[in-house]
């Protein structure tokens, strides 16, 4: 150890004999000095206690940030996890999965959705009228029945499915007088109907009877009023589907109609039995529904339960084979050869249809 003469001179000349230990000579050191070391030693102690303090602090930070993120990382995923897949996730999910030979997926659109003859129009189910996608029913029509005006329009499909209900109805029963009274509507007429029944009968009847403006199925096009025409006066009389007209009744499924609102399903259609209102969905839906006492919302409902990567629904209708299944979301499985049709469901997602 050196000592600082200088200082040493300066100071309290009070002295000291040390034993230095490696000389084994005793040198004379001043005790300020000793002190003076004592403090510069104790100062160290601390810059060095300070410092350590200092790299632990750090680390803390630094482990307390990377918990945090860990955290936030953990938390989005789990969220992913838990809460209902987007239609992205279900699309991505879907487009992953490897499919079997003799199958391809097929991209769809948000408007494919609201597309097809199994499109579901209630009151929780809206559907925009947009411009008429049909036919007019006079233009069409066979001789076997009638039609209130040369407006009236319905989809093409349906108008020709009528055709034939109509045919083989008339060839049953001989008679010639169902009425059409109703086909596609406007938005605005539906306002104007829906208003009326208010008026006249009351919101009581009008909410049994009449669906709200936007959630008629008459805006798709697929639906018609039946009505019966007097040839003898000119009047019209209503549809019941009692006596000779039961028979239209019965076999309308055959031409891919059903009876919409039938009077035991009133809770889950939320609208009175109406005799005279029928839905074209096309075979073989019609025939299901019809085995299976189902209405539009439950077969929507039961063909969920038919998913493409599960069991798949086959029915052979008037002996033709058919093949259900439904897809989520916008990715749909369709075969690579052979026929098919797709229905949106207008809610969330679609209806395979193949058949040969
Ligand atoms: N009468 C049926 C429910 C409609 O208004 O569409
Ligand atoms: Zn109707």
């Amino acid at each position: 150890m050196k000592t600082d003469k200088h200082t040493r001179s300066s100071e309290t000349p009070k002295k000291q004999r040390v034993r230095d230990s490696r000389n084994t000579d005793y040198i004379t050191v001043a005790s300020a000095d000793a002190e003076r070391l004592r403090r510069a030693r104790a100062r160290e102690r601390q810059r060095k206690q300070r410092k350590r303090r200092k790299i632990i602090l750090s680390g803390i930070v630094v482990c307390l940030v990377l918990t945090l993120v860990f955290l936030i990382v953990l938390c989005i995923r789990k969220t992913d996890e838990d809460g209902t897949p987007t239609r992205t996730d279900a699309n991505h999910a879907a487009s992953l999965l490897e499919l079997p030979e003799g199958w391809k997926w097929q991209q769809m659109t948000e408007a494919d959705l609201s597309q097809g003859t199994l499109i579901l129009v209630n009151r929780d189910h809206a559907y925009d009228p947009g411009l008429p996608q049909t036919v007019s029913v006079y233009d069409k029509k066979t001789r076997s029945y009638f039609v209130k005006d040369k407006i009236l329009s319905l989809r093409e499909d349906a108008a020709d499915a009528l055709n034939q209900w109509m045919d083989s109805f008339a060839a049953e029963s001989g008679r010639t007088d169902v009425n059409i009274v109703a086909g596609w509507r406007s938005y605005d007429d539906q306002v104007r109907l829906y208003q009326n029944a208010v008026n006249n009968k009351g919101q009581e009847y009008a909410d049994a009877y009449l669906a709200l403006p936007g959630h008629s199925e008459h805006h798709t096009g697929l639906a018609v009023d039946l009505d019966t025409y007097n040839i003898e006066d000119g009047t019209s009389g209503g549809f019941d589907g009692d006596g000779e007209y039961a028979w239209a009744v019965a076999h309308a499924w055959e031409y891919g109609f059903i009876q919409r609102y039938p009077p035991q399903k009133s809770d889950i259609t939320g609208i009175n039995y109406e005799s005279w209102h029928f839905r074209y969905v096309g075979l073989p839906h019609a025939y299901i529904m019809q085995t299976e006492n189902l209405c539009l919302e439950e077969y929507i409902d039961y063909l969920r339960n038919y998913s493409f990567s599960g069991e798949h629904l086959h029915v052979t209708c008037l002996g033709v084979s058919y093949e259900l299944y439904f897809c989520a979301g916008n990715q749909v499985v369709v075969p690579t050869t052979g026929s098919y049709t797709i229905s949106g469901n207008n809610a969330d997602g679609f209806i395979v249809t193949v058949y040969p």
